[in-house]
């Protein structure tokens, strides 16, 4: 099985079987914000972002994020739970071995438990890996 068929196929139940909590997230989101001296206007991307669990904190701030995933199931979840998409959030159906973003279109680019899961892990940025 592909992993993006894994990941279509788990969306449902994926957060339930996650230790990450909302408040730890937020801790998490804190930090990141701590560690990259985070701006108002600075932009983050999450390739990989599933049910939105790590960026949702970011996205709550008021931070512009762009996320993006293969599963359009783990989208669709994300979107779920925020009722409606707010407008410092793009959601993207997308495969993150073959980006369409233009160098330097991100202050902040992480991933979480992302890379272990794509299948041509090769064609990934090279910093990434
Ligand atoms: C273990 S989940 C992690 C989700 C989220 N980052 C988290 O920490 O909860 C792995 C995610 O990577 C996505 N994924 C796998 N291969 C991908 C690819 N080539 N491009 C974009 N997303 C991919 C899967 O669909 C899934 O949503």
């Amino acid at each position: 099985m592909k992993p993006s068929n894994y990941y279509n196929k788990i969306a449902e139940s994926y957060d339930r079987t996650r230790w990450l909590t909302a408040p730890i997230a937020e801790e998490v989101a804190n930090f990141i914000i701590d560690l990259v001296s985070a701006t108002p206007d600075t932009s983050f991307l999450e390739p990989g972002v599933g049910t939105g669990l790590n960026v949702i904190p970011l996205v709550k701030h008021g931070y512009s994020v762009t996320g993006i995933d293969i599963s359009p199931e783990m989208l669709d979840c994300f979107r779920q739970k925020l009722g409606k998409v707010p407008s410092n959030l793009q959601l993207i159906h997308a495969d993150a071995s073959r980006l369409l973003f233009q160098d330097h279109s991100f202050d902040v680019v992480l991933t979480v438990h992302m890379l272990h899961a794509v299948s041509d892990w090769k064609a990934l940025p090279e910093k990434w890996v």
